[in-house]
């Protein structure tokens, strides 16, 4: 399942993230976990030292490896220098799992505190907006437009909230968006804004409330996000610990917020796949960066990468 954890600044994205991770990884699923967020603090909140989060080699930096690995042999995409953040597996192309062997996560998938990362980079002027073609968020989009999960496995992606994701389809890339709030009008402010874009393509939006201090700021989310309010984790003493470097195993985290990380693991795993709208959607977001900046960008015509005979999933895996 691919999951996603966006919000207001501060809010606490980082901190689920890498909560929900290693609730996952403890438990034993295959897990990938993707640091895109514009702040790159996922390895640090892992239990990463400064030394070790600032070697990790970055998405950013290996994106011809990664375009040449996923085109495979499509022969709609003739190099690496088509194929921009949208552009769809096709057949050919080469799927990836989330635990696998393969150069791609040679090069960028590290193991911290157990759970398997990989970090886009920081992020630089050209990363936002439409016309990103080197994005470092296009690595990731990349990937999960080529990632063919099954049940019980997750990827689990720490991500900004921003224009950048809506400029492209990288929002739609989930079977469960968690948008962490805040007890704050501001925080709940950007889950509508995020639900009144998403929602319109059928992306699975809920709310996680974060550090709840009490009963008010309880009815305070409840009052705001009614049925969208999935649950919440407290203001966390195990939280604070890891701030001051002490990371402690997530079994240790407190019972109530335990139970909120089973409830992500429990939704994640009742949404329902579909994966013919999650080809259609790649081919939609596709056509349209094409017409935007791509084919200019490439001097090509882009369009002809969509292959309109290629069914995604667990199937096309088994076939290539
Ligand atoms: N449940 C919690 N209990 C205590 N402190 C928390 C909790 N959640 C987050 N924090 C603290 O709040 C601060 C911001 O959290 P975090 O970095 O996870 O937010 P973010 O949304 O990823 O921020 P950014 O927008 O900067 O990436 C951190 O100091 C973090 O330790
Ligand atoms: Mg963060």
């Amino acid at each position: 399942m691919k999951i996603a954890f966006v919000g207001k600044g501060g809010s606490g994205k980082t901190t689920l993230s890498s909560l929900t991770a290693a609730h996952l990884a403890a438990h034993g699923h295959p897990l990938l976990v993707v640091d895109a967020d514009i702040n790159q603090h996922l390895a640090t909140a892992l239990g990463a030292s400064d030394a070790e989060a600032r070697g990790l080699p970055a998405l950013g930096d290996h994106l011809p490896l990664i375009k040449d690995h996923l085109r495979g042999s499509n022969p709609r995409i003739a190099d690496a220098a088509a194929m921009i953040k949208t552009t769809p597996p096709g057949r050919g192309s080469r799927l990836v799992r989330i635990v696998e062997d393969n150069p791609v996560y040679d090069a960028c998938v590290r193991s911290i505190g157990g759970v398997r990362l990989a970090v886009t980079g920081p992020f630089g002027e050209d990363d936002l907006g439409v016309a990103c073609y080197h994005s470092k968020v296009g690595a990731v989009e990349l990937l999960l437009n080529h990632m063919v999960d099954g049940e019980g496995e997750y990827m689990v992606v720490d991500m900004t909230a921003g224009a950048d994701s809506f400029a492209s389809g990288l929002f739609t890339r989930f079977d469960v968006t968690f948008v962490v709030c805040e007890p704050t009008l501001r925080s709940v402010g950007v889950f509508r804004q995020y639900v009144e874009h998403a929602r319109g393509f059928g992306v699975n939006v809920v709310a996680v409330g974060n550090k709840v201090r009490d009963l008010d700021d309880v009815a305070f989310l409840q009052a705001q996000l009614g049925d969208d309010l999935l649950t919440w984790l407290s203001h966390s003493d195990h939280v604070r610990a890891g701030e001051r470097g002490d990371v402690r195993p997530v079994a240790h985290l407190e019972e109530a917020n335990l139970a909120a990380l089973e409830t992500l693991r429990w939704t994640a795993d009742a949404a329902e796949k579909d994966w013919s709208t999650y080809q259609r959607q790649a081919v939609e977001f596709h056509v349209r960066n094409a017409a935007s900046w791509g084919n200019d960008r490439t001097g090509r015509d882009l369009t002809a990468q969509v292959d309109p005979g290629f069914v995604m999933g667990p199937a096309a895996l088994a076939g290539v």
